[in-house]
Parts: C-alpha cells; structure tokens; sequence
C-alpha cells in the first residue's frame, strides 16, 4: 500500500492534518522531525543550537532513506526536507505526494504560533521568511496533489486531502481498466 506523504511550508498544517488523516484512512501517522528527534535525543532547536542546520538537513535525509521501510503510512515532513535537488524525486518512489499550500500570511501567521520550536523563524524578518517560502515553492509544487489550506481547519483539510486521494487512485484504476 502507498505512503501518504505531507510537504510544505511551516504553518500548513502538516501534523495536525496528517494526524487526523491516518486517523480518517486508518493508517499509521509517522512525522520525520520526530524520527530525527528520536535519533538525536533531543529537540529540533536544541540540535539547531549544537549541531548546525547542516547537520539537521544531514539527518532529513538519513529520514528520507529510512522511509524506504514504510508502507502504507501517513507521513508528516519538515517544511525543509523536500527543498533539494533529488528530494522531491525521492519522497514521490516512496508514495503520493501531497502538497498542504496556502497564502504566505495564513501560514506565516499559523507557524509564528509555535515560534519557539522553529529555529528557521528566530532569527528572520517576516520579509527573509517570505523568501524562504518563495524559494521553496518549485520544491513543494512537484507534489502529485496540491490542497489549498488557506482558510480552512485542520480536519476540513484532512477531509479534502482524503477526496483527492480518492479521486487519484479511482482516476488511475480507470486508466489502467481502459488500456487493460
Ligand atoms: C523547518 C521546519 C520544521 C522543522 C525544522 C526546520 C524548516 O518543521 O523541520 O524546524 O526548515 O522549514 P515544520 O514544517 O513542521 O514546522
């Protein structure tokens, strides 16, 4: 059974939305900041702090090779781990890719929420951020599904992201029936 893989910006909604996804699907919810956390043994901005951002972007993609071993499951990334050369490649073998998008005010809005355990918020002006995304964004947009967040609750996220799976998976059963 295919992963069910959630990327984009922080403020999207990726965990909450993913929980209540797995719930919805009856799968597994797995996020890969809690992967490195676990490995690391200790906090996201802890291992900012010591180790260097390089070092956790090292430990992504020991997450992405390690996901090789998933099936079937719910997976919430962190806004940065798709954001480079290969990656976006990589996280589509392991399952569909689903974009969570929304305006740049509703996410940054939502991520300033939880500043404190997100390093890549500390030091920024709202206009570094803003960058940020907006560099992101040919990463994020390589996803097989796009649902926009803006506007709405996690669970009504939750609610479109399992339509369009729905969608997908009858549209590719219907293609695979009609060249069969
Ligand atoms: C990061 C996003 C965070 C976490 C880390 C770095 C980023 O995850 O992986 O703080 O570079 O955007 P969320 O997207 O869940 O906040």
């Amino acid at each position: 059974m295919d992963n069910v893989i959630l990327v984009g910006f922080m403020g999207a909604g990726k965990s909450s939305v993913g929980r209540l996804l797995a719930r919805k699907l009856g799968r597994c919810f797995i996020e890969t900041d809690d992967m490195i956390v676990a490995r690391e043994g200790r906090s996201i901005p802890e291992i900012f702090a010591t180790e260097g951002e390089a070092h956790f972007r090292e430990a992504e993609l020991e997450a992405v090779r390690l996901l090789a071993l998933k099936r079937g499951d719910v997976i919430a990334t962190g806004g940065g781990l798709p954001c480079r050369e290969g990656v976006p490649e990589a996280l589509r073998a392991l399952g569909t890719v689903v974009w969570l998008a929304g305006d740049f005010a509703a996410l940054y809005e939502r991520a300033r929420r939880a500043r404190d355990e997100r390093p890549m918020l500390a030091s920024r002006s709202r206009a570094e951020v803003e960058a940020l995304y907006r560099a992101r964004e040919p990463y994020y947009r390589q996803a097989d599904i796009t649902v926009d967040t803006t506007a709405l609750g996690p669970d009504q996220v939750a609610t479109r992201v399992a339509l369009a799976l729905a969608e997908r998976r009858s549209a590719s059963g219907a293609a695979r029936a009609a060249g069969a």
